[in-house]
């Protein structure tokens, strides 16, 4: 899917939820990339996303200068998710810092908010579901025996 999008597929929307991390790539003011995860990104709107500045200097100051923003959500055990694209804009709004804030398991302080206006969202898949027809219960099945809840766990 390309071109102005007026709003998420629910799926997209659930694994937002459902994954709990999100890798955020911004420009860095040298033109190469940064890349970060944030655990606090929510679905705020039709088709806008936000996520926290907790402890993000090197992403808030490149989107002060460049709101490009690249966001990948992946499930690592379906092996599926998305790859967000759109324009970044950096926020003190109270009622949405707010937002990010409710559910975390701390009382992490909030500095901003980072609202992502997406202009593009295309599905990321492995290629054993393209190249090898792989089911969704066999994929996950093979990395949750592979990965482990509690080898990810103990590994911190
Ligand atoms: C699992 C995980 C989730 C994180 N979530 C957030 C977040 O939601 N917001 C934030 O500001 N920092 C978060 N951080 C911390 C930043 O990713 C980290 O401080 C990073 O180095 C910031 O890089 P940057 O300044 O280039 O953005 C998270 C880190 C990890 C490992």
């Amino acid at each position: 899917m390309t071109g102005p999008l007026e709003k998420l597929p629910d799926e997209a929307r659930r694994m937002i939820e459902e994954t709990g991390i999100a890798y955020v790539a911004t420009v860095n003011p040298d033109g190469s990339p940064n890349l970060s995860p944030k655990g606090t990104l929510k679905v705020i709107g039709d088709a806008a996303l936000a996520f926290a500045d907790i402890a993000s200097p090197g992403t808030m100051r490149n989107l002060a200068q460049n709101p490009a923003i690249e966001i990948n959500v992946l499930n690592p055990f379906l092996r599926r998710g998305y790859r967000f694209r759109g324009r970044a804009t950096v926020s003190q709004d109270p009622a949405l810092i707010a937002l990010l804030g409710e559910g975390l398991a701390e009382q992490y302080p909030i500095r901003a908010a980072a609202r992502i206006d997406v202009q593009a969202i295309r599905p990321l898949i492995s290629p054993i579901y393209t190249l090898f027809g792989a089911s969704e219960e066999t994929v996950r099945r093979k990395w949750e025996e592979k990965l482990g809840y509690r080898r990810l766990s103990a590994a911190g």
